[in-house]
């Protein structure tokens, strides 16, 4: 399994300091106000959210299958990521109704761009930074297939609970890698399979194949039909498969705070034998909404 490497604390002394929640009184918001009945009526009407959001006490999705969620999730890995974002940009991808972009935000980043291809979850999450008076939060319609064209890096990368939703996981990590990430990349996927992460050797013999049979050897289950009811899951990876993903598009990890997320540090990968790995043209030419 990869840990946290000691020293390696992205942005330390930041780590250390006062908690966000005590920043977070302090962090000027301009909002309009809404009543209770306006947020419930602005939940109302948004159709079904994925993310439960808690709007000055209206809740957006009580009955979520997974229980009080991301909410449950971010508390596990919280503490990985620096408690001071003053200073920094944040790209948040497959944003969904915003509810890391808001947690971004709470921590002071200067700069927080939302991306998702659906217009539903992004009209969730702009009601949403509406009503708790994140204003500045962009969230722009886009998929991760052409971040190219947002033409800019920034110092952290979300890429959370998508990269399960795509045809081609690796496409997307190498287009990130690409264009987007400058330093931190946080990364959760659906996992199945062994929670082991053994370390691999650099090659294997023709004859060598019980190495495929480990348990922490990687491993990507590709779903044909659907899981979960879900025609959407098309891989679903063990966690040395997205540990080993990460590696390979150059990302490499340097905390493993839950089975499910990985903070990694961006690094230079050397071009394959044909040529750099995104292969995808940028898009950068395609204007996003
Ligand atoms: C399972 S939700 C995860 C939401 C959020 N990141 C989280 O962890 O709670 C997946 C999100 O990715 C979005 N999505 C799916 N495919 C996408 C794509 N190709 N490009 C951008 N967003 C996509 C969906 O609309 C949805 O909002």
């Amino acid at each position: 399994m990869e840990s946290s490497e000691p020293g390696s604390s992205p942005w330390s002394p930041a780590l250390a300091e006062a908690p966000a929640t005590e920043r977070r009184a302090s962090t000027p918001r301009e909002r309009r106000s809404y009543t209770r009945a306006e947020i419930e009526q602005g939940v109302r009407e948004r159709g079904d959210w994925f993310q439960n959001l808690d709007l000055y006490g209206v809740r957006t999705a009580p009955a979520h299958f997974l229980g009080d969620f991301p909410t449950t999730k971010w508390k596990r890995f919280a503490d990985v990521i620096p408690q001071d974002l003053t200073g920094k940009s944040v790209l948040d991808i497959g944003c969904n109704a915003g509810f890391y972009s808001f947690e971004m935000k709470k921590r002071g980043a200067s700069r927080v761009v939302g991306i998702d291809f659906s217009d539903h979850y992004l009209d969730q999450a702009r009601f949403a930074a509406e009503v708790q008076g994140f204003a500045d939060i962009e969230f722009r319609r886009l998929t991760v297939y052409d971040v190219g064209a947002l033409r800019e890096r920034f110092d952290l990368v979300l890429f959370m609970g998508l990269v399960y939703h795509l045809r081609h996981p690796l496409l997307a990590l190498d287009l990130i890698h690409e264009h987007v990430a400058k330093d931190l990349l946080v990364f959760q996927s659906l996992q199945r399979g062994s929670p082991e992460i053994e370390p691999l050797q650099d090659d294997y013999d023709f004859w060598e194949t019980e190495v495929f049979h480990r348990p922490g050897y990687p491993k990507l289950h590709f779903v044909e039909k659907k899981y979960s009811h879900d025609e959407t899951n098309w891989w679903v990876p063990n966690a040395a498969c997205s540990a080993a993903m990460l590696r390979s598009a150059g990302f490499r990890v340097i905390a493993h705070p839950e089975e499910e997320v990985f903070l990694c540090k961006r690094v230079e990968v050397p071009p394959g034998p044909d040529g750099p790995r995104a292969v995808y043209p940028s898009r950068a030419d395609k204007e996003s909404r």
